[in-house]
């Protein structure tokens, strides 16, 4: 019944946000429906509107999963996350350097083996389709292998999912280091072999400029050049011992972005990680290439590098996502992220109401990562990849949820108390990909 291809219907409360709710105010920014249906033909939304209008039009044969009265929206979209990192989470004791070495750089190294590549590439897309999350955007290591196995088991799911090779050619082990010539030849064969194919895309991916020679990143600014509407990832000003360093390796530079603008790095969907510590000079240069920073809020806590400045990255007009980072950062869950993301900025004296936070996940991030037009929202010709939320899921829910009253309130119950536990259905492509407490995924055979 939910093969790709077929045509099927999801009645339940739908929620889509086709605005930045700060900047229109409560209301302008979404589409709520009560006793809502959305109806998928070919892995698209056909149609999305109240139940009582488009039932009696629906084909006879249609089937209808009736998840009344859970909460469908969009698929959370995850900006930045390291594919290798699934083993480091919660690594104690140390800031992001001494963090790289001592338990991260060692991990990676492990990538090489593809069995390794494998296991870790099966659970991850498992446990982000258990969280919710449809799309993100990876780091793999420096090994082609390991971005081999990402999508190979991305696409066997059916997902939309961004991912590169690392490339990293000092200031690392020796055994994730990379030359410039390779880094370029491996990152252009996986280009050639995944870009494109299906609902996949390849991200050039200097791992940061610490770790890339300026003859590297000059090779990344050809390969960038070559594929100018492809994705660049990379990270940012996270914090002050690596900005330094940064300072120490490229004295001819004016300030860390200058670093990237230097080699052409610096535009549209353009992702920097993290984005922490920076000047106004460096934001407006962001925002003005259109690039996107990402805040990760679990991770910059995690490891002690500060607190993200949302409201400047607003008012200089930079376009911001908001991402788990695992495995500096501590949660798989986007609802968690959100909560943390609260409290980072709470720290700030800023706010992330329900309405925006939840426009964050969806719509918001799918704008950060250049796909606002094809997934992020739950309306017609849109990509059916969606999340079936329960509001009650634990007793603690329950409780709180008796004295809610409004949508935006329980929203931010949820993304406060919420987890994967909330998360009872996701579909990509209009197929089921998970259901709660089945553990497992419906995949043709
Ligand atoms: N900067 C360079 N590499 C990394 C990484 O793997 N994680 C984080 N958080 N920051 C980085
Ligand atoms: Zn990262």
């Amino acid at each position: 019944s939910s093969d790709a291809g077929g045509t099927l219907a999801i009645r339940a409360r739908v929620l889509t946000y086709h605005a930045h709710p700060l900047g229109v105010g409560e209301g302008g920014s979404h589409r709520y429906i009560e006793d809502g249906l959305v109806v998928i033909s070919d892995g698209l939304i056909e149609a999305v509107g109240e139940a009582g209008a488009l039932l009696p039009d629906l084909a006879l044969d249609c089937p209808v999963a009736d998840y009344r009265p859970f909460l469908v929206t969009a698929g959370f979209v995850d900006p930045h996350l390291h594919l290798p990192q699934t083993q480091v989470v919660g690594s104690y004791g140390t800031e992001l350097m001494e963090w790289l070495q001592r338990y991260t750089f060692p991990e990676e190294t492990r990538y090489g083996d593809p069995a390794v590549a494998d296991a870790a590439s099966r659970f991850l897309l498992h446990e982000l389709l258990r969280n919710g999350t449809t799309t993100a955007v990876a780091f793999c290591t420096s090994h082609p292998q390991s971005v081999e196995s990402f999508f190979t088991e991305s696409q066997r799911i059916g997902l939309r999912m961004v991912a590169g090779k690392v490339m990293m050619d000092r200031n690392a082990p020796e055994a994730l280091l990379d030359t410039p010539r390779r880094g370029y030849d491996e990152s252009k064969a996986l280009i050639a072999r995944w870009h494109g194919n299906g609902r996949l895309a390849y991200a050039i991916s200097p791992r940061f400029a610490p770790t890339s020679t300026e003859a590297q990143l000059e090779a990344t600014q050809a390969l960038a050049a070559e594929y100018p509407a492809m994705h660049v990832q990379t990270h940012l000003c996270e914090n002050t011992g690596e900005i330094a360093f940064v300072a120490e390796l490229f004295p001819w530079s004016k300030d860390y972005t200058a670093v990237y603008e230097r080699y052409g790095l610096v535009r549209r969907k353009a992702l920097f990680g993290h984005c922490i510590h920076l000047s106004e000079r460096e934001r407006g240069a962001l925002a003005e290439a259109g690039a996107t920073a990402v805040f990760c809020p679990t991770s910059n806590l995690f490891l002690g590098s500060g607190l993200f400045d949302r409201d400047a990255a607003l008012e200089a007009g930079l376009r911001t996502g908001i991402a788990t980072d695992i495995g500096g950062g501590t949660s798989y869950s986007m609802l968690t992220t959100a909560a943390e993301g609260y409290k980072v900025l709470a720290l700030r004296r800023q706010t992330l109401p329900g309405h925006a936070a939840f426009y964050m996940l969806t719509a918001g991030n799918a704008d950060a990562i250049g796909y606002g037009d094809r997934i992020g929202q739950v309306a017609p010709g849109f990509e059916a990849d969606l999340v079936v939320l329960d509001t009650h899921a634990t007793p603690a829910l329950r409780r709180r949820m008796e004295r809610v009253e409004t949508l935006e309130e329980e929203l931010f119950v949820l993304m406060t108390m919420g987890d994967d536990r909330s998360i009872v259905s996701t579909y990509a492509a209009g197929r089921k990909v998970h259901a709660r407490g089945t553990g497992g995924i419906d995949l043709p055979p």
